[in-house]
């Protein structure tokens, strides 16, 4: 909006109290753009020469939202240091103007209050929150790469100390309101129903005296262990990120530096660091994932209009690590559920499962004891189909086999309701060989989860030609309610998520053939930016499983998917990867070490060869490149966006990449082409660049207009 756009504020004056309440015209939350700056500007200057006026509260109009933080359309258009400094100081200034103000100011916060939102608050003499699950007070600047730069890194921990204010500034975390009192970095906490009453009350008094608002600022104790906190905070960084991110270091040094000075020299440093960090190619990497999973919430591969059911009751076929992950966390969000299994033992197995991740959860106080009793209870188990026909979406979640999908699709389809949707969680095989021949293949799809399901924040969902519009609206809106990020993708082996991750799996297998060291390679795409290794994740995901995979993937899509024949002696040797405590890796006593023997199951391996890390990167990481150009180029993937944020939140490509179709535009096409021409040389056929990146590179295109 700008200065001219219908009034941001409505101001309402009571007995010597103003109260302004921020309600963005036309949106959701409030955010704070540069014309709603300019009339809280102006505001502040009438209430500062109307001598009737001795305090001032700010409230949102918006429902669970204080405000949501800067306008981050902004700062896609920075386009030097100089206007990323720009940006920084003119929040800067509207806070300082807040902060001298003649009269004490005081911010009522209910629901979401981050960056901005939060920096705003810290100019205010005093902060009451609300007492409610939605208020929540946070800088997660770092996320897209920036830093608070309109005062955060200043006021913060000259307001909460430097442990928590580096806490809360490099995590990106935002704290409850409970927590921010303790923090001190709220003044009070009340019920929602009176906060606009405690903030006024609190006003007056601190307009007479009366109230003393809470400082604990930096202790004495800080003060000696200065280097020692900051060398710390340094090193946890640096281990966490690699090195990758360069703006919790920048936040580092920023508040080191603001807080040995003046507030004012501090702003500049802020200021200055702000500019920087605005323009970095990270960011606008982080920045352009933040916007994809915006998109993706708007255009969610059905057409608009299209009506979808409600999730009352859940079915859940299997009672496995992924069956009982999806009952827990469909019971998370208040859906009744019936998980069915062949046995008592796996029944059992599967709601102690349910029961230890909500456990884990009330240890770190996100959950009461009445709350994980409902979670617990919402799940009911079965040996037989009791109770399924009521459910409005079944998600079968079995072994990895298609004739027994098949089945439970065939039973299943005999005890619902003619409207429930019929969802498979199958990694890799085509949802229409499962569909084939059954009732209703309109009502049946593919949701595909990550493990562990409560944690991976991706669903990918799977539409076959013949599933309805209805149907794939059901189960993205039913993903989305349980907070995933949820992409739409065509049907096909694999998909997209198991299909990328198969030839970058068979690459590091390929590696330890040629003689490659198990944590050189780990080493190496853990250095990329990677959270895990590939041989790590061999072995997290269960040699067996990714050895079927392989083969399914074989059977579609040919030899460019070839899994060497790496793990079959390892299979006889009863080395599965983690849930047997032994693979690549051995992981007894809570230990992983390489288990050194591995080597002798490996056909063709002769020994020992050291391999330069970059060569170990190139082939893995543009094994997975290619295939997503792959995906796309079939139509498996509607958008390089779907493939981007697929990649990111299913598969934990490096987000500071943007994802693997925005790499390759840094990168170009043309030089992604002859690197993969090289290894294709160097390494067979299997590199021979997609066809749709070659046009791209004859073009002198890229995949994302901007
Ligand atoms: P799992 O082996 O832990 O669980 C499978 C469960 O299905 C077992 O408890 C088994 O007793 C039960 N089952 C077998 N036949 C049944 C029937 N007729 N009725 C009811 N239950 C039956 O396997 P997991 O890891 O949970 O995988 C399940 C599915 O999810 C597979 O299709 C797998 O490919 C897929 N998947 C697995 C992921 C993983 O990371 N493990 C990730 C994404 C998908």
């Amino acid at each position: 909006m700008n200065a001219t756009d219908p009034s941001a504020f409505t101001r309402f004056d009571d007995r010597g109290v103003t109260v302004l309440t921020l309600d963005l015209p036309g949106e959701k939350v409030n955010t704070l753009g540069s014309g709603m700056i300019g009339q809280f500007e102006a505001l502040l200057g009438d209430i500062e020469k109307d001598t009737s006026v001795r305090a001032l509260v700010i409230k949102s109009g918006k429902p669970d939202n204080f405000i949501a933080g800067a306008d981050i359309k902004e700062f896609t258009q920075i386009g030097s240091v100089e206007e990323g400094e720009a940006l920084s100081r003119a929040g800067q200034a509207i806070f300082d103007t807040l902060e001298g103000s003649r009269t004490p100011v005081v911010a009522a916060i209910h629901g979401t209050c981050v960056g901005g939102g939060t920096e705003l608050s810290l100019a205010c003499d005093y902060r009451v929150a609300a007492d409610d699950r939605k208020t929540s007070i946070g800088l997660p600047e770092v996320m897209l790469g920036l830093i608070p730069g309109a005062g955060g890194s200043n006021r913060l921990p000259r307001l909460v100390g430097l442990v928590r204010a580096l806490d809360m500034i490099l995590s990106g975390r935002a704290l409850r309101a409970p927590r921010a009192l303790k923090a001190g970095l709220v003044d009070e906490v009340c019920h929602p129903a009176i906060l606009l009453d405690v903030a006024k009350r609190a006003a007056l008094g601190l307009a007479e005296g009366r109230v003393k608002p809470r400082r604990p600022g930096i202790s004495l104790k800080e003060k000696l262990l200065r280097p020692v906190i900051f060398r710390k905070a340094r090193a946890t960084v640096v281990k966490r990120t690699g090195g990758h991110y360069p703006a919790p270091l920048e936040a580092i040094d920023v508040v080191r530096r603001a807080t040995s000075t003046s507030l004012r020299a501090g702003l500049e440093i802020e200021a200055r660091a702000f500019g920087r960090l605005s323009v970095s190619e990270v960011s606008r990497a982080l920045v352009s994932v933040f916007f994809a999973t915006q998109e993706i919430k708007k255009d969610a591969g059905y057409p608009q209009g299209t009506r979808s059911r409600e999730v009352r009751k859940l079915g859940v076929l299997g009672a496995g690590l992924m069956g009982a992950g999806i009952a827990g966390a469909a019971s998370n969000v208040g859906v009744p559920v019936r998980m069915k299994d062949a046995s008592n033992e796996a029944l059992g197995r599967g709601l102690k499962y349910v029961r230890d991740t909500f456990e884990e959860r009330r240890k770190r106080r996100s959950l009461t004891r009445l709350e994980l009793a409902q979670r617990v209870d919402r799940v009911s188990p079965t040996l037989d189909y009791t109770g399924f026909g009521r459910a409005d979406l079944v998600i079968e979640a079995v072994f990895e086999d298609r004739e027994l999908k098949r089945r439970v699709l065939a039973e299943t389809e005999g005890v619902t309701s003619e409207e429930c949707v019929f969802a498979s969680n199958t990694s890799s095989i085509p949802i229409g060989e499962i569909a084939a021949g059954c009732r209703r293949p309109a009502q049946v799809l593919g949701m595909h989860f990550f493990s562990p399901v409560h944690k991976m924040p991706l669903l990918e969902v799977i539409a076959t030609r013949e599933t309805a519009p209805e149907t794939i609206a059901t189960a993205v809106g039913f993903g989305r309610r349980m907070g995933k990020h949820v992409i739409v993708v065509g049907d096909g082996p694999g998909f997209y998520t198991t299909r990328t991750l198969s030839p970058y799996l068979n690459e590091a297998a390929w590696l330890l053939t040629e003689g490659a060291a198990v944590e050189d390679i780990d080493r190496a795409l853990t250095a990329f930016g990677f959270p895990v290794g590939p041989v790590t994740l061999f072995d997290e995901v269960g040699i067996d499983v990714a050895t079927k995979i392989g083969k399914v993937m074989v059977q579609h899509l040919g030899d460019r998917m070839e899994l060497p024949p790496a793990t079959d002696k390892m299979m006889a040797d009863g080395r599965l990867g983690r849930k047997s405590k032994r693979g690549f890796y051995t992981y007894g006593k809570g230990r992983k070490r390489v288990d050194e023997t591995v080597y002798g199951l490996i056909p063709g391996r002769t020994g020992h060869r050291r391999f330069p890390r970059k060569d170990i990167q190139d082939r893995l990481v543009y094994a997975f490149l290619n295939e997503a150009v792959t995906c796309l180029q079939d139509g498996i993937l509607r958008s390089p966006r779907d493939g981007d944020v697929g990649a990111i939140f299913g598969l934990g490509f490096p987000p500071f990449l943007g994802g693997p179709f925005r790499h390759l535009d840094r990168v170009g096409a043309a030089a992604a082409v002859s690197t993969l021409e090289r290894l294709r040389d160097q390494h067979g056929a299997r590199f021979e660049p997609a066809t749709m990146l070659k046009d791209l590179a004859g073009k002198g295109r890229s995949f994302h207009a901007a």
